[in-house]
């Protein structure tokens, strides 16, 4: 704890990879593992263009009881952590998977949301985007005004990233002194490859994560506890 500590107030630029072990202190439930997410699905089941077209009513469903969870949920002392190591470093990027805006809702700013954003809906006709930050929508599926059907603003599996959201994950992780991965299993591609580019930059790669991933043997220090008591530790001056 004490060695990552000094790399984090040695650093210019910082690089943090989130995943959904960020917001489980919030109460909002992780996708993998014990408790994971998914109810009845696996994780890849509703998360996909085939299940959305096969039956949208009912994967909008998911997601609205989603959208519940997230609107009554509070930033946790993990996210305001990392608000405050922005503060203290000239570049910062903070990289999350995660898409229920928690991280904006703490005060962070420099954020790339690869995997989009729950708050927001697109779509399938017109291609428009728009904010949707009603927690629950009263009609399932939601229709655009154009008449076509709205999608949520997430990524899917078996889509492609934003093309510039991944450069700037990139490149803020190749840049790096420090890259810290927080709360994630990092089995998901592209976002769990980041950590390794990291370190191929030179980067000290430190993980915070309740549990052993298969990168903690990889990281130049492994902190094994809940992101919540940890990070505060972490970022103490
Ligand atoms: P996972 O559910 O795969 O992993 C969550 C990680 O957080 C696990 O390694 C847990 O051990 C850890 N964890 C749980 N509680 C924690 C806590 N309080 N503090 C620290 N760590 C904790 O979630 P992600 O890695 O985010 O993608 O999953 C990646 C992607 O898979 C998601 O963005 C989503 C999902 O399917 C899409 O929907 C495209």
């Amino acid at each position: 704890m004490d060695q990552a500590r000094q790399w984090l107030r040695d650093a210019r630029r910082i690089a943090v990879l989130t995943g959904a072990g960020v917001s489980a202190e919030s109460g909002i439930p992780t996708f993998r593992g014990d408790g994971g997410l998914w109810r009845q699905f696996r994780a890849e089941d509703p998360a996909t263009a085939e299940a959305f077209s096969a039956n949208p009513k009912l994967v909008w469903e998911w997601y609205n009881w989603r959208r519940g969870l997230i609107a009554a949920a509070n930033p946790n002392p993990a996210h305001l952590a990392l608000v405050t190591l922005e503060q203290r470093v000239p570049a910062f990027t903070l990289i999350t998977q995660n898409v229920d805006g928690l991280h904006s809702r703490a005060g962070s700013t420099n954020i790339v949301y690869l995997h989009g954003d729950i708050w927001t809906v697109r779509c399938l006709a017109c291609g428009v985007s728009r904010k949707e930050e009603r927690p629950q929508l009263p009609e399932l599926p939601p229709q655009c005004q154009c008449g076509g059907l709205l999608r949520p603003g997430v990524v899917w599996f078996g889509e492609g990233l934003h093309q510039d959201r991944w450069r700037a994950a990139e490149q803020a992780t190749r840049d790096a002194d420090v890259f810290l991965i927080v709360g994630t299993s990092a089995v998901v591609m592209p976002a769990g490859g980041l950590a390794a580019l990291a370190k191929r930059g030179g980067a000290k790669l430190i993980e915070v994560n309740a549990d052993a991933t298969w990168i903690s043997d990889t990281a130049d220090c492994s902190l094994r506890g809940p992101a919540g008591s940890v990070l505060p530790h972490l970022i103490e001056d």
